[in-house]
C-alpha cells in the first residue's frame, strides 16, 4: 500500500510539473532571442517575466500542496497500520515499534539545537551502572508525539541557560496535549510572584483562598482568585466554573449520598473494610475537593488537573494538597498494584476516543491492587454508547461492579439521548 501512495504521488506529480514547466522554459527561450534595444519591448518583456514568474510561483505552491497530502496520506497510512495495536484481544504484529520509535526520536532532534540534543541524550553513564540500568547510557524520555512539533519545540526549548525561564506555561501546556508529553526538562528557572507569603497552615488551607499573590496571572485570562470565583456567574464556558469557589458548591461536594448517580464519599468508603482506603489518586480533579474531602478522613489522594482557563494546579497545592499535572493520554506514573482507590468525575467521558480511553482504563486497573477500587463518577455518553461501546469495555477490562448508576442528563438529555453513568468498580482480590 506504502509503494501504492508513492506511485501515485510520483506520477501525479510527473504529470503536473513534466509539460508546464518544459513549456515555459521554451517560451523563456524565444523571447529573449528578441532586439533587446526597443525599452518598450524591454519593459513588456519584463512585466510577462513577472507574470511568468508569479506563475511558477503559484505551480511551487499546489507542489508542495501535493507534497503535503502525500505527507498525511503517509501518517494516514501510519495511524491505521498502529491501529492494529489498539484492537483487543489481537496480538501486535508485523510493525517493527523499535524501528518506528527509532525514527521518532531521530525526527525530533534533526535540525534542533544542542540544547534539545541535550535534554534528550543519550547520556553515558559511569562505568559500573550499565548492569543494574540494563544499558552504558540513559535517554530523558519525551512524548513521541514532540516530532511532530519540530517549530514548537525549539521555541520551547529556546531560553537563557541558568536564566529566567520565559513565561509560557499555556504554550507549554497546549504542547503537552497536542501530544509532546512528557516535555523535555529545561536548564532555566520559572519567573518568582512578586511578594509571595507562606501558605496558611492546614486545615485551615483546605478551604481558604490562597494569597493573590501567590502565583504569577500573566497566562490567564482571570488576574485574581477574586475573579476566578466570580466567573461562576459570568457568561461563557469555563472548565469547572464555580469550582473556585470553596464556599459554594464545592463545600458540599460528596457528602450526601442521593442514591442515583451522585455517591457520598463515607458510602463508597464503607463499601471496604475500616481504613482499607488509604491512598489513591483522583484523575482530573478540578481544585482539588475530592482530595480535601479524603484528607478529612486520612486518606491521601492526589490530583491530577491541567491549568485549563487557570491556574488548578497551584490552586490545589495553596490548599495543602498534592497535585500533578499530566494529561490523561499518558501512563499514570505509579507501580501496579498499589493504590487503594481511583476517583474520576467529568472527565474520563466520551470525547476521549474509545481506542485511548481503553488505553486509559487498562492503565488504571493496572495500578489499582487487587480489591482496590475504580469510582467512575458520572461518566457522559449518548445512549447508544452505554450499551455498545462502555458496558462491554469495562467488562472486558474485568472491573466488578459493586454501584452502578445510570441517568439521563437533566438539561436537555431527554431530547438528545445523553446519560450519565456512575460506578464503584472493584479490581478483583485474585
Ligand atoms: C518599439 O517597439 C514597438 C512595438 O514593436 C514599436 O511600436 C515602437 O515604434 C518601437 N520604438 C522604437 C523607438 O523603435
Ligand atoms: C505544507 O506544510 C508546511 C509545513 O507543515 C506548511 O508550512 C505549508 O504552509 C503547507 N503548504 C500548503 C500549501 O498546505
Ligand atoms: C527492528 O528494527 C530494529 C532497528 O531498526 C532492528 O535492529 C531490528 O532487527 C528490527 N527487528 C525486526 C524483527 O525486524
Ligand atoms: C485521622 O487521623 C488522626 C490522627 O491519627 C485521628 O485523630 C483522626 O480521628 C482520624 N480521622 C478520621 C476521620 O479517621
Ligand atoms: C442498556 O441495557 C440495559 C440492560 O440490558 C437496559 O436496561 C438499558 O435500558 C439500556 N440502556 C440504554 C441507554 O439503552
Amino acid at each position: 500500500m506504502l509503494l501504492l501512495v508513492i506511485l501515485t504521488n510520483l506520477l501525479t506529480i510527473y504529470i503536473f510539473t513534466g509539460p508546464s514547466f518544459s513549456l515555459k522554459l521554451n517560451s523563456y527561450s524565444n523571447q529573449l532571442t528578441l532586439p533587446l534595444l526597443n525599452s518598450t519591448v524591454l519593459l513588456s518583456e519584463f512585466s510577462s517575466t513577472k507574470i511568468e514568474l508569479a506563475a511558477s510561483h503559484g505551480i511551487i505552491a499546489e507542489l508542495q500542496q501535493q507534497l503535503n497530502s502525500t505527507n498525511l496520506l503517509v501518517q494516514a497510512l501510519l495511524i491505521e497500520l498502529t491501529r492494529e495495536f489498539v484492537h483487543p484481544n489481537e496480538k501486535v504484529s508485523g510493525i517493527n515499534l523499535s524501528a518506528v520509535m527509532s525514527k521518532l526520536s531521530d525526527d525530533l532532534t534533526v535540525g534542533l539545537p544542542d540544547e534539545v540534543k541535550l535534554a534528550v541524550g543519550p547520556h553515558k553513564l559511569p562505568l559500573g551502572y550499565s548492569p543494574r540500568m540494563g544499558s552504558d547510557e540513559v535517554i530523558a524520555p519525551v512524548g513521541a508525539g514532540c516530532s511532530k512539533f519540530h517549530d514548537e519545540l525549539l521555541k520551547y526549548m529556546t531560553y537563557d541557560i541558568g536564566g529566567e525561564c520565559p513565561v509560557d506555561d499555556v504554550f507549554a501546556q497546549r504542547l503537552m496535549l497536542k501530544g509532546c508529553e512528557p516535555l523535555p526538562r529545561r536548564r532555566c528557572k520559572p519567573k518568582s510572584p512578586v511578594n509571595y507569603v507562606e501558605p496558611t497552615a492546614v486545615p485551615d488551607s483546605l478551604w481558604e483562598k490562597p494569597a493573590e499573590t501567590s502565583i504569577i496571572w500573566d497566562p490567564y485570562s482571570c488576574k485574581s482568585y477574586q475573579c476566578l470565583i466570580d466567573r461562576k456567574k459570568a457568561p461563557g464556558f469555563f472548565d469547572c466554573k464555580d469550582c473556585f469557589d470553596l464556599q459554594g458548591r464545592e463545600k458540599s461536594r460528596w457528602l450526601i449520598d442521593n442514591g442515583k448517580l451522585d455517591y457520598g464519599i463515607d458510602q463508597v468508603l464503607s463499601m471496604k473494610p475500616l481504613g482499607t482506603i488509604r491512598i489513591g489518586l483522583d484523575i482530573g480533579g478540578g481544585t482539588g475537593t475530592f482530595a480535601a474531602r479524603m484528607r478529612e478522613r486520612n486518606v491521601t489522594i492526589i490530583t491530577t488537573s491541567l491549568n485549563l482557563d487557570g491556574p488548578f494546579n497551584s490552586f490545589i497545592a495553596s490548599r495543602g494538597l498534592i497535585s500533578m499535572h499530566i494529561s490523561v493520554s499518558q501512563r499514570l506514573p505509579f507501580f501496579e498494584n498499589t493504590l487503594d482507590i481511583v476517583h474520576s468525575m467529568h472527565v474520563l467521558s466520551n470525547w476521549i476516543p474509545d481506542s485511548m480511553l481503553e488505553f486509559t482504563l487498562y492503565d488504571i486497573y493496572r495500578l489499582l491492587r487487587p480489591g482496590g477500587i475504580f469510582w467512575l463518577d458520572r461518566f457522559f455518553c449518548f445512549g447508544s454508547q452505554l450499551n455498545e461501546t462502555y458496558v462491554p469495555m469495562l467488562d472486558r477490562i474485568g472491573f466488578k461492579k459493586l454501584r452502578w448508576n445510570v441517568g439521563m442528563k437533566l438539561d436537555r438529555g431527554v431530547k438528545k439521548n445523553e446519560w450519565y453513568f456512575s460506578a464503584v468498580l472493584e479490581k478483583p482480590m485474585t
